[in-house]
């Protein structure tokens, strides 16, 4: 049998891997986290997002692994960097980092033919009082959802601890772009919310692969699409942050397959 079509699909559309299919998400996903911590350093006012995408394009090759989004629906960069209100898909481009810029840096990457997808906040120079609780509570809101994947609960479950968490701090989900399943593809069911009641939705099994991603504003959940027809910003303009982590999951809970190998993945790492 061709090895795309090992496991089986559930009524949902949702695959399940094989025990042996979490070795090449951990060989893809630490990558796409190594890439990151080493991106970490070259963050700081002056520095542009195209050449911090320059570099992680480079950091791909140089691991012989493919990026996943050039040439993904016509995107042409290694990375998504999305900067204060920019919600997610933030193209990189020539301007300059100012003192105090939050940003998301996203990266996805492709290791024999396994794809890791993994996003999380940085800061250009001094992190201000307000971002600084942001970034916490969009990591934790992740954290908490992560939590909540085990065989038998559901994707409810997952987008109900989020969204509780975020807006127990008087922040806002962010309902116009979602988690997904991935694997030996980039986006496959399901969609993964990160609101929600618990207890509705597809129910979690072993071996299921997939990405949380919550993006979490300091005002207002509504974004719109600028006229590049990628980049979202909170129509607000308050700032929003994002953490991501690709996971699988096992008989007592889940693995994350994009582990930060330096332990950079928090927001105060420094
Ligand atoms: N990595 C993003 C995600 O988390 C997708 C980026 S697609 C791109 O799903 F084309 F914008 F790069
Ligand atoms: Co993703
Ligand atoms: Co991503």
């Amino acid at each position: 049998m061709k090895q795309q079509h090992r496991g089986r699909v559930t009524k949902d559309g949702i695959r399940i891997h094989e025990a042996g299919d979490f070795a090449g998400m951990h060989r893809a996903g630490e990558l796409a986290a190594r890439i990151l911590d080493e991106i970490a350093e070259h963050v700081r006012p002056g520095q542009t997002t195209g050449e911090l995408d320059r570099m992680i394009e480079n950091k791909v090759e140089a691991a012989g692994a493919t990026s996943a989004t050039i040439g993904y629906k016509g995107y042409r960069h290694a990375s998504c960097i999305s900067v204060n209100h920019v919600v997610c898909h933030g193209i990189p481009g020539d301007k300059q980092l100012k003192d105090g810029d939050i940003l998301n840096i996203d990266v996805t990457v492709i290791v024999d033919g396994w794809f890791g997808d993994t996003s999380r906040m940085f800061v250009a120079g001094k992190l201000s009082r307000k971002a600084e609780r942001l970034l916490q509570v969009t990591h934790d809101a992740l954290m908490k959802g992560i939590e909540a994947v085990r065989p038998g609960n559901t994707f409810g479950d997952v987008g109900h601890a989020i969204q509780e968490f975020v807006e127990a701090n008087r922040m806002s989900v962010v309902r116009d772009f979602c988690g997904h399943g991935l694997g030996r593809v980039f986006h496959a069911p399901p969609n993964v919310l990160h609101y929600g009641r618990a207890g509705t939705g597809a129910v979690l099994e072993e071996g299921m692969f997939f990405t949380i991603e919550p993006m979490v504003n300091l005002g207002r959940p509504e974004t719109k699409v600028l006229a590049d027809d990628w980049t979202a910003v909170t129509r607000d303009k308050s700032l929003s942050a994002q953490y991501e982590h690709s996971i699988g999951v096992t008989s007592g809970g889940c693995e994350i397959f994009t582990l930060s190998p330096a332990d950079r993945f928090h927001p105060t790492w420094k």
